[in-house]
């Protein structure tokens, strides 16, 4: 399969410490010596939506800052034996604060205890069967219960396994924020388990070949599972394959994908990333007020599926609720990288809504987000300049993108609502070097490109010397070379040119996914949202009633080439 990757759309700080096991056996137990940290403070902003102007804040100069204590994270780790789970779990307990709930772990405490619990287990474990529900659904809910899960949150590793178990915590409404699901080819795996070692003081998890204690005394003291041999190895993981599905399907809305066939530091990178990203989003909407995304989700049954990406983006023109998530989806993306510093910013969001090329009445769509952007940062005391490049060229070849035709005037012409910002906090300007005034904060430049014959870099490049290190943020941009009329290419400096082009930092990128040749139906999406990983999603229907539905299949640290997005929608590792 190939997908059309390129559409022709235009435009905690804590240290926690290892205590020493709780039985005789391999329970690790992690104690924060201080309560987990949340992530720095976040922004407020107020967001306006829709044609016309709602009421709106008074403007204010200035950033505010607001402190609340978020919902904990809730997480689930599931993947085959030996995936890397309890290896992740250490890393992601440090970095969280999260208490890890390792129901392998809390049964061979059990079962090294001597407990009646632990004898019944024995013997399903032993010969790599899954221990009887009650018994394991009895402990997770105990442990789940306790005051130190609701203070820090929970991250569960290797339950529910099975459908039972999953509906057990249906029942008692326990769901994760995310489903993290480790991929790793079986092959690989027997070996992991095979080579597995384990110090019986600490609980750290390590591995004959690749991941060997730093000294002799470790050494000398591991361990092996009873269950880590080759034959017991196969059969657990016959066992995880025939439960796999049905645990799946319970949370294919908050499912995440990851290649777990990396070294552990890059697995952990784009776990941390996700996790810290819904950490943020917790705290967005404890701040506000507001539901996260996921308990917005579950809360509506009409926006069920809306954990990650909009449904019905097939439907074109797209409802107002989707239009409004892509420009609070931008908006925020933004926001953190302007926080972050960064100056030379681009916006990519190629939606067929976005695209003036294909029905001119979508420039409204791109007015409006342009508009939500500026008068955000305007509400948060910042002044914008939204500039539109004007005519460009000389004699015959004077002249503008037909897309950007009457853009100004539109502009212009808006509802900006009526407390002022036109004018004050908002002002319409050109593209160049002399459009910069030192009053302005930051400037939004509405879908710049070259235009048959004439090049914008010139222009753009004035203007970036003259902003200094006010933030640019390119919206939609088209700075490739375009033929001229005589169909010749431009290539004088064209090197300089695609390199000041480049220079422009990603914060936003959305795109969809078709299969090659196609525009239609649409079968999955890029996003990308500064300071995040790019997310895959893939089209995956509700029959009965039958309802467009996207699930995200994994994500990547840099763009992926569109290989990586074939392999990944064929279910490949990486
Ligand atoms: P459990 O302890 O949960 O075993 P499991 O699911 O089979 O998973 P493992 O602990 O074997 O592997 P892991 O994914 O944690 O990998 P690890 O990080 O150690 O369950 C044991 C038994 O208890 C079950 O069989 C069942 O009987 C019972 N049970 C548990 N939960 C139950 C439930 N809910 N219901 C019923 N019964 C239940 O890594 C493995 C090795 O690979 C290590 O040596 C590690 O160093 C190495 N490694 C890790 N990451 C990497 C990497 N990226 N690259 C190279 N090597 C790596």
């Amino acid at each position: 399969m190939l997908m059309n990757y390129s559409p022709t759309v235009s435009h905690c700080c804590n240290v926690y410490h290892l205590t020493p096991k709780l039985s005789p056996n391999f329970i690790t137990s992690f104690s924060p010596s201080s309560p987990c940290s949340l992530p720095t403070q976040q922004l407020l902003s107020h967001h306006i939506y829709g044609h016309n102007i709602i009421k709106r804040k008074p403007l204010r100069k200035g950033l505010k800052i607001v402190s609340s204590k978020s919902e904990p994270l809730k997480v689930m780790i599931s993947g085959a034996p030996a995936s890397g789970k309890g290896t992740q779990c250490e890393m992601i307990v440090q970095k969280f604060g999260v208490v890890h709930i390792s129901t392998g772990d809390l049964l061979r405490a059990e079962v090294s205890a001597g407990t009646d619990i632990g004898n019944k287990a024995k013997e399903y474990m032993n010969s790599g069967r899954l221990v009887p529900d009650e018994i394991v659904t009895a402990m997770v809910t105990a442990r789940l219960s306790l005051k130190d899960v609701k203070e820090k949150g929970w991250l569960l590793d290797g339950y529910p396994r099975s459908s039972t178990q999953a509906e057990s915590l249906e029942k008692l409404n326990i769901r994760p924020d995310v489903y993290i699901m480790l991929d790793v080819p079986d092959e690989i795996l027997i070996d992991r388990c095979v080579g597995r070692r384990i110090d019986p003081l600490t609980g750290r998890i390590y591995h004959v070949n690749n991941f060997p204690p730093d000294n002799d005394e470790i050494k000398a003291r591991l361990v092996t599972r009873s269950d880590d041999t080759e034959d017991k190895v196969k059969s657990r993981l016959q066992i995880y394959k025939q439960n796999a599905e049905a645990v799946l399907s319970t949370y294919s809305g908050v499912m995440n994908k990851v290649d777990g066939n990396r070294p552990k530091e890059v697995i952990f990178k784009e776990i941390d990333s996700l996790l810290t990203r819904l950490q943020i989003d917790k705290d967005e909407a404890s701040i506000s007020g507001k539901l996260t995304r996921n308990e917005r989700s579950l809360s509506s049954s009409d926006k069920k599926n809306w954990r990650g990406i909009p449904t019905r983006l097939n439907n074109i023109p797209h409802s107002r609720e989707i239009r409004k998530y892509f420009y609070e989806d931008v908006l925020q993306a933004t926001q953190r990288a302007i926080r972050d510093r960064k100056t030379r910013l681009k916006v990519e969001i190629n939606i067929p809504e976005l695209n003036p090329e294909m029905d001119v009445y979508r420039i409204g769509t791109l007015m409006e987000l342009i508009r939500n952007l500026a008068l955000s940062f305007a509400d948060d005391g910042k002044r914008v300049k939204v500039c539109v490049q004007g005519s460009m060229g000389e004699g015959s070849l004077a002249g503008m993108p037909l897309q950007l035709a009457g853009t100004r005037k539109i502009l212009e012409f808006m509802d900006w609502g009526d407390d002022g910002a036109m004018g004050n906090f908002v002002k319409i300007g050109s593209i160049g070097g002399d459009e910069v005034d030192d009053q302005d904060d930051m400037f939004i430049l509405v879908a710049p490109q070259n235009a048959v014959g004439n090049c914008i870099i010139d222009d753009l490049r004035a203007m970036t010397d003259a902003a200094g290190d006010r933030p640019v943020i390119l919206v939609n941009p088209r700075l490739k070379d375009l033929p001229g009329s005589s169909g010749i290419m431009q290539t004088m400096g064209r090197d300089k040119r695609l390199e000041y082009a480049a220079s422009f930092e990603i914060c936003y990128h959305f795109r969809l996914l078709y299969y090659a040749g196609t525009q239609y139906p649409i079968m999955g999406a890029l996003r990308m949202s500064h300071p995040y990983a790019y997310e895959l999603y893939k089209r995956v229907d509700d029959e009965s009633p039958k309802k467009e539905k996207y699930v995200m299949l994994t994500t990547f640290p840099e763009r992926p080439s569109g290989d990586e997005i074939n392999d990944s929608f064929e279910g490949k590792s990486r």
